[in-house]
């Protein structure tokens, strides 16, 4: 593996003064990890250095083109000290898989896992304390070359940043608000909808605007083509559980295969309840809302972590759903996932590592 090169900032910044306050992606910490990519050399040049702007040619090909991959991750600090992360190889290679979808040369995975892990350590001072809060990690590669033609880039850049965050939603834990979007779709099969590039992002931006505007947290989205199944909401994976079975939308390439939904799945059947990962149409959930039989509804995410589901406005239809409480489901995913990931509990799936192993 290639050695990380590190230089420490000589002026480290003021941390947030109030853990409670920090909201989401609103602060960054003092170093930031860099690696170019050139054809002929591969990646190289993998280096720790202070945080700051990049410069860059205003003909960068990320820019005009969105070729670009993400990652979100989150870092943990345990009651004995010790700086953790949850499943960080599984990120990694879900950036490959982004990558590879991508046109972007793939990334030494256990070379990204080690510079997520030197990164955190150097700036582990800026995992924050206050309940529900962690040092939210962002992994990310760009298309450099100056060229406006339209091909895969041959110069890029990776990259990783971190910033302390609390809660995704202002709405923390209470259940949230979902609009079913009709109109609009966020990917087909056959398109990028499986991977984390900023497209996806941006082709949620219309939907996400208007619902808020009418009061809504997310959006629920609806396959590209029948406009007739459940995807995803917003920003995280989605689960009902309808007359005892848990059922959450199959990966078919459409929509992001997320870490979170995978370890709630697993934990979940570990409990011995029913998981499926089946087709669910709009209709079944709405007829199980309409019939009683529809018991929960959360989604997950990394930024999200388990976010319960209180309404779903489908059409002029309000859909309360639990009464608008969190349910026992979620509650009990929360409580252990976050237990686990804080190292409140121990990890019985081998989930957790240790930034110093
Ligand atoms: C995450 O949950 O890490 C995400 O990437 C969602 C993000 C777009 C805020």
């Amino acid at each position: 593996m290639q050695d990380i090169r590190v230089e420490r900032t000589k002026q480290p910044k003021a941390k947030p003064a109030d853990s409670d306050r920090l909201g989401f992606g609103q602060y960054f910490t003092d170093h930031m990890f860099l690696m170019n990519y050139d054809a002929g050399q591969g990646w190289h040049d993998p280096r720790i250095v202070p945080y700051g702007p990049l410069q860059m040619d205003p003909a960068a090909m990320c820019l005009h083109y969105g070729q670009e991959v993400f990652e979100g991750m989150k870092a943990y600090r345990g009651p004995d000290g010790g700086v953790v992360l949850f499943r960080p190889d599984r990120n990694m290679a879900r950036l490959n898989l982004s990558n590879e979808r991508l046109c972007i040369p793939l990334i030494d995975e256990a070379l990204g896992v080690e510079a997520v892990k030197k990164l955190v350590e150097i700036d582990q001072d800026w995992i924050p304390q206050a309940k529900d809060t962690a040092l939210y990690i962002r992994p990310f590669i760009i298309a450099v070359d100056p060229h406006l033609g339209v091909h895969p880039a041959s110069q890029l850049l990776f990259m990783i940043i971190l910033s302390p965050v609390g809660a995704y939603y202002p709405e923390g834990l209470n259940p949230v608000k979902i609009y079913v979007e009709r109109h609009y779709v966020r990917a087909v099969r056959g398109g990028m909808g499986f991977t984390k590039t900023g497209g996806n992002y941006a082709a949620s931006l219309k939907a996400q605007d208007e619902a808020e505007k009418k009061g809504y947290t997310q959006v629920l989205w609806l396959d590209g083509i029948e406009r007739k199944y459940i995807e995803e909401v917003g920003t995280m994976n989605v689960f009902f559980k309808i007359n005892g079975e848990i059922v959450t939308p199959a990966l078919q390439g459409s929509i992001l295969g997320g870490i979170t939904r995978l370890s709630a799945i697993e934990m979940l059947r570990s409990w011995g309840y029913t998981v499926n990962e089946r087709k669910i149409s709009l209709d079944e959930v709405v007829k199980s809302a309409k019939d009683g039989t529809l018991e929960e509804a959360f989604g997950t995410g990394t930024a999200a972590v388990i976010s319960p589901i209180g309404e779903l406005m489908v059409d002029e239809d309000r859909l309360i759903i639990n009464q608008g409480e969190i349910g026992p489901v979620a509650q009990r995913l929360y409580d252990t996932l976050t237990d686990i990931q804080n190292c409140r509990i121990p990890d019985p799936f081998g989930w957790v590592v240790r930034v110093d192993q």
